[in-house]
């Protein structure tokens, strides 16, 4: 699904994407998961190996397989994933952050499986927020403008705003370059192999990229992040 003649516009750089969704375990059995396949993070780790660079995926419970040629660092958590995106993010080119990390997790861990208790009581689970690893990134970059940092949002537009609305302040909180934003109101991308984004800027831009497979919008992502490569 990779275009004919895309530019090796990544040759001699190394870049980092997350994909997939993380786990967070309340006991040896069960977790809080969410949705995210990771097809959009390995369409753009296939895309950035084709554009020539060098990638390393930080890979969270994929449901599809990851593509030869990347580094593969595995993680589950989203703790996980903030540590081993930080370590490979410090001499990064370039920072896509396609996973979905689980914004909470257990306040404990269960070292035994929760049985169900004889009086039918359900269980309460306490939870406490996780760090936010794309924050992080900015962070640790610091006022250097590298590597170029990419976040992504699902929204919905609710009574507080539109889609793009949401994202425009995402984009603003989060000090990231690029923001992607897709429309999940209906259900739409989970584990599809199509998507339609917008493509927001720091710098005020937005860049539509229509309905189509997600190599498609990988690509996109790229020419944008290419022309921001320092
Ligand atoms: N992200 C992250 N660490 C988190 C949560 C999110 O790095 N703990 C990243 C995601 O990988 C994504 C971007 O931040 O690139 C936006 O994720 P999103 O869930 O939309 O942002 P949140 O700040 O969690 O906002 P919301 O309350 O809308 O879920
Ligand atoms: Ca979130």
């Amino acid at each position: 699904a990779l275009l004919a003649g895309h530019p090796r516009d990544l040759a001699g750089r190394h870049v980092v994407v997350t994909a997939g969704g993380t786990r967070e375990y309340l006991d040896p059995v069960r977790f809080l998961g969410n949705r995210s396949s990771g097809l959009q993070g390995v369409a753009l780790a296939e895309t950035a190996l084709a554009r020539g660079a060098s990638v390393t995926l930080v890979a969270a419970n994929l449901s599809v397989p990851a593509p030869a040629g990347v580094e593969l660092v595995e993680v589950v958590s989203t703790e996980d994933l903030r540590q081993a995106t930080l370590k490979h993010a410090a001499s990064a080119d370039a920072v896509v952050m396609a996973a979905a990390p689980a914004d909470f997790r257990p306040t404990s861990f269960a070292d035994a499986k929760i049985k169900k208790r004889p009086d039918g009581q359900a269980p309460t689970i306490e939870l406490v927020e996780n760090p936010d690893v794309l924050v992080e990134v900015v962070q640790q970059r610091g006022a250097t403008a590298s590597p170029v940092v990419v976040g992504f949002a699902a929204e919905t537009g609710d009574a507080n705003g539109s889609v793009l609305d949401h994202a425009r302040a995402k984009l603003a909180r989060k000090g990231c370059d690029l923001l992607v934003v897709n429309d999940v109101s209906e259900g739409k991308v989970f584990g599809r192999a199509d998507s339609e984004a917008v493509i927001l800027a720091a710098d005020g831009s937005a860049h539509p990229v229509a309905l189509g497979h997600k190599s498609l919008l990988a690509h996109a992502i790229w020419a944008e992040v290419a022309t921001r490569l320092t």
